[in-house]
């Protein structure tokens, strides 16, 4: 094995994800791919206990109890004083936010206790996992009033093992799921997003052997394109000295190795895939294996990389065409996590001819980073470490490293995740720079082959010249930050007269611009919330960008309007953050068409 080969093996970062600190955790490291493993899909209805209180888990001296609910008893004996019960109770569907689903929850933060019973037959020969997609925002999970742990960190998935703990028929969950924000949680207690609450994504039950893969990665050998290099982990009592194979049909391409002690085995296939991009996003089906075990995914294959102020992919200078996307459901609004919010939102990015979305601020659910992918849209995905995190707190610090530890373990081998960002707006200190700095570190340990990010601010160092003046900007890779000129930033005008400079060279990259609008407003353009003052902020903001030196992309704020508690102007927002170039409806709104215009022309020009 040449000595370049040899480098890339062990460069391929491990992106193993790390078992939870926390004593009382339970939760495991992640199963990769793990709905390739589904058996029983708990969505659906489930009856649930609204408890401001905290009844369910402290008795009237603060003193936990937290069994009392989670027993999920039936009131059978009137003779016997119970002042619960799930099976007489509400119900909520699952997945989603409460708060659009009752009206008493509208603005409800709390606890809410959910029970799903359910029959199931385990097969003694294998093991079994309870999956979360994700729960806003921290959660204790009971199996038949066995506790299995908990879990913080409204947008990450987490997994209890279970074998042994299910009975042969009815079985009873029960999570406790609380949304209320946190000073020293991941985002603290203020942001610009309705803090949608409860089991907001799928709740699944997986199989798999007593020694199964739990984990892999594959990708391209950083600057060849011409190996296809990666690593299989195993979990269970045989992982270790155990053959694996790796097939990708479709190349001919097929390997086999043995793990090591510890379960783990490193393979390089040395062929030449076609390499994924936005016009031709080319996946392979790939099939993992050991005796016992068998896994498939569909991986695509780029190299990326940043080289002065340009992105390149697969060695071609990108401009990214963008859109930031927070995780509504079209329509129905309320959070979004099925694949036919994804489409619909895709639909309305590719209509605008955008080839990236920003996923904000938060990790989005696997089905929109999948379905991205298919369409060839590239993504930057990003944890909330947004505005004023209590940076000088060490559990804080764990809570942002584990949801960053998490996101790139879950999406790790989807080709078009091109960003993980690590914050936004977080204002400038030393302790914030020692924070930020020790996650951009650890993204680095973890996944060195995709660009590291986070959403800065401007800096007007002189009049009518702008910067960024981030100690940020010199550790991670692209000079990427928000910027309202024209709307926080004075009027529609000053747009016209703003110069950009910038001292480090590297990509230059808008991460947010925009103003607010509520569609079929119509006035002057010097009118506020008017459509005519966000198309004609957009078409000067675009006179703006392009004087921008080493502009590589941009992603304007945003695709769509989206709920938000700051948002409070009754008639004109009704809690609605109107920077959408889409109302809630799905109503287009002139400034639509302005980046529609924009990005055709781009499109054009690059070709
Ligand atoms: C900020 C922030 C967004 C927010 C936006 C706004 O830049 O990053 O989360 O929604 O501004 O004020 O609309």
């Amino acid at each position: 094995m040449n000595l370049r080969y040899l480098l890339f093996a062990t460069a391929v970062s491990v992106t193993t994800a790390l078992f939870s600190s926390s004593p009382d955790s339970g939760t495991r490291s992640l199963i990769q791919n793990s709905h390739a493993r589904d058996v029983v899909n708990l969505d659906g209805t489930w009856k649930i206990i609204i408890d401001p209180f905290e009844n369910g888990y402290y008795d009237y001296r603060l003193v936990p109890t937290d069994a009392l609910y989670a027993q999920d008893k039936d009131l059978t004996d009137p003779t016997k004083l119970q002042e619960y019960e799930f099976e007489s109770d509400r119900s909520l569907n699952v997945p989603g936010d409460w708060n659009t689903q009752m009206d008493q929850l509208y603005y409800y933060e709390g606890t809410v206790w959910y029970r799903k019973r359910f029959n199931y037959n385990p097969d003694s020969t294998k093991r079994q996992f309870l999956n979360f997609d994700g729960a806003n925002y921290s959660s204790i999970v009971w199996l038949n009033g066995q506790r299995l742990g908990s879990h913080r960190g409204g947008y990450t998935p987490f997994c209890f093992e279970v074998t042994d703990l299910l009975k042969d028929g009815e079985n009873s969950i029960v999570v406790k799921v609380d949304n209320k924000r946190q000073p020293n949680g991941v985002p603290t207690v203020n942001s610009d997003w309705w803090n949608y609450g409860g089991l907001t994504r799928s709740v699944t039950l997986q199989e798999a052997p007593s020694t199964f893969i739990s984990d892999y990665r594959l990708t391209l050998a950083p600057g060849l394109t011409d190996a296809i290099g990666g690593y299989i982990i195993l979990d269970g009592a045989e992982k270790g000295g155990r053959q694996f194979t790796v097939k990708i049909p479709e190349l001919k391409g097929e390997i086999t190795g043995v793990t090591d002690s510890d379960g783990r085995g490193e393979f390089i296939i040395k062929k030449k895939p076609q390499l994924w991009n936005p016009e031709s996003p080319k996946l392979y089906d790939v099939w993992l294996s050991i005796a016992d075990d068998e896994i498939k995914d569909r991986i695509g294959f780029r190299t990326l990389t940043a080289d002065g102020t340009k992105i390149l992919l697969n060695g071609k200078e990108i401009f990214c065409r963008g859109i930031s996307i927070h995780e509504e459901a079209p329509y129905p609004g309320g959070r979004g996590w099925s694949r036919e919010h994804a489409e619909t939102l895709l639909d309305w990015a590719q209509d605008l001819g955008c080839n990236f979305v920003r996923l904000a601020h938060y990790p989005h659910n696997e089905n929109t980073v999948k379905a991205a992918e298919e369409r060839g849209i590239m993504v930057w995905s990003e944890i909330p470490v947004y505005w004023t995190i209590h940076w000088e707190d060490a559990d804080t610090y764990a809570n942002a490293e584990q949801q960053l530890t998490d996101m790139i373990s879950r999406d790790k081998n989807r080709c078009n995740v091109m960003v993980w960002s690590i914050a936004n707006e977080t204002p400038v200190s030393d302790a914030r720079n020692i924070f930020l700095g020790s996650l951009a570190k650890k993204a680095r340990e973890l996944d060195s082959t995709r660009l590291i990010g986070a959403a800065m601010e401007k800096h007007e160092v002189a009049p009518g010249v702008l910067t960024v003046d981030d100690p940020l900007s010199e550790i991670i890779d692209l000079m990427s930050f928000n910027e309202y000129v024209g709307w926080y930033d004075g009027t529609n005008e000053k747009c016209d007269s703003v110069n950009w400079t910038f001292t480090v060279k590297k990509p230059v990259f808008v991460s947010e611009f925009g103003g607010g609008a509520k569609y079929g407003y119509h006035g002057r353009a010097t009118t506020l919330f008017t459509e005519e003052n966000q198309e004609d902020l957009y078409r000067r903001q675009i006179g703006m960008l392009e004087r921008i030196p080493g502009l590589a992309g941009c992603t304007p704020w945003i695709l769509k309007d989206f709920r938000s508690p700051r948002r409070q102007l009754r008639g004109i927002q009704n809690d609605y953050n109107r920077k959408g170039l889409i109302s809630e409806q799905g109503q287009k709104k002139k400034a639509f068409y302005v980046l529609r215009d924009w990005y055709e022309k781009l499109r054009g020009a690059r070709k």
